[in-house]
């Protein structure tokens, strides 16, 4: 039973995280382990979603998943016998670590048979959520978007503006293909823009801004209506980007907070060395050797280059 939304800060108690991918850009890494366990430095991606969804006041995480990814739900799960072993030997370091996802959030598996696409898998929360929930967040776990925090701004705008929010970064134009990107209007606040329209993964010259979504929605009820309502789009996969656009279209007030930090996409494994060694260089244990090994690798790669 979960607490009354009154509770909760921010009005959020559920955050969507779809977590059902094969993760095929990690193989063969993911043949066994599902991506979101990969560990940034020395905690899986899908604990730092939690620890984010904790903070802006959520206290349930519906888990997307995929049939052969239950270790992911696993991973929040008590584990006595390791915990024991731990306490026996006077670990407690270690034992707060392995208590900690558990502690910090419900996570709950919502089960996606078939990839059909991010509007599918977020739609089918609308399962797990209370009467009383007339938001629901979403949080894509490829998405790192640095400092925390950006959801609380979000959630700030929506209680000015009402509707929907999401977090957007300006990126360059030949990379908006990639994304969500949000057609807007300026609406007084240097960070802030009102969406007049949302495209997914547009050709770049077809792009209407360089504001792109990057894996922070907070979306009022109304978005699971309208999941229910649009047919496959690009990809031919059911999006969420249109679901969004259909209530735009329909009157529905949709804002993006424009974030002025750093964004690490998990997703690819190019991306997931960078937030390994940004979180490393940060790590009190770890930051400091990383940083000399760091320097020492590329002096001796440069010392090479000039001896040709
Ligand atoms: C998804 C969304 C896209 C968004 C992106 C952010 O795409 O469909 O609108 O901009 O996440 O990471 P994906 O990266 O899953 O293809």
């Amino acid at each position: 039973m979960t607490e009354p939304i009154e509770n909760h800060k921010n009005s959020v108690k559920t955050v969507v995280v779809p977590a059902a991918g094969l993760g095929t850009r990690f193989l063969p890494a993911t043949k066994r382990v599902p991506k979101e366990l990969l560990p940034v430095v020395d905690t899986p991606g899908i604990e730092l979603i939690a620890e984010e969804a904790a903070q802006l006041g959520a206290s349930r995480l519906a888990i997307i998943t995929a049939p052969q990814k239950s270790d992911v739900l696993a991973h929040f799960e008590a584990y006595p016998e390791l915990v024991n072993t731990l306490r026996e030997r006077g670990k407690l370091d270690q034992l707060r670590k392995v208590e900690r996802a558990e502690k910090l959030i419900d996570a709950v598996p919502v089960k996606q048979d078939q990839p059909l696409g991010l509007g599918h898998a977020v739609g089918l929360a609308e399962a797990v959520l209370d009467d009383d929930e007339d938001v629901v967040a979403v949080m894509l776990p490829d998405d790192i978007v640095m400092p925390m925090g950006v959801m609380d701004e979000m959630a700030r705008l929506r209680a000015e503006k009402g509707g929907s929010v999401l977090c957007a970064f300006e990126v360059p134009h030949d990379e908006v293909s990639n994304y969500g990107v949000f057609d807007v209007e300026e609406c007084g606040e240097d960070t802030v823009r009102k969406v007049v329209g949302m495209v997914e993964k547009p050709d770049a010259d077809e792009a209407p801004s360089n504001f792109v979504a990057t894996g922070r929605y907070l979306l009022d009820r109304s978005i699971f209506d309208a999941l229910r309502r649009i047919t496959p789009g690009k990809g031919g996969e059911l999006q969420l980007t249109d679901a969004i656009e259909l209530l735009i279209e329909e009157g529905h007030p949709v804002h993006i907070v424009i974030h002025d930090g750093k964004r690490h996409d998990l997703g690819n494994p190019g991306g997931f060395i960078r937030a390994c060694v940004d979180f490393g260089l940060d790590h009190p244990e770890y930051g400091p050797g990383l940083k000399r090994a760091i320097k020492e690798m590329l002096a001796e790669r440069e010392s090479k280059k000039r001896r040709g």
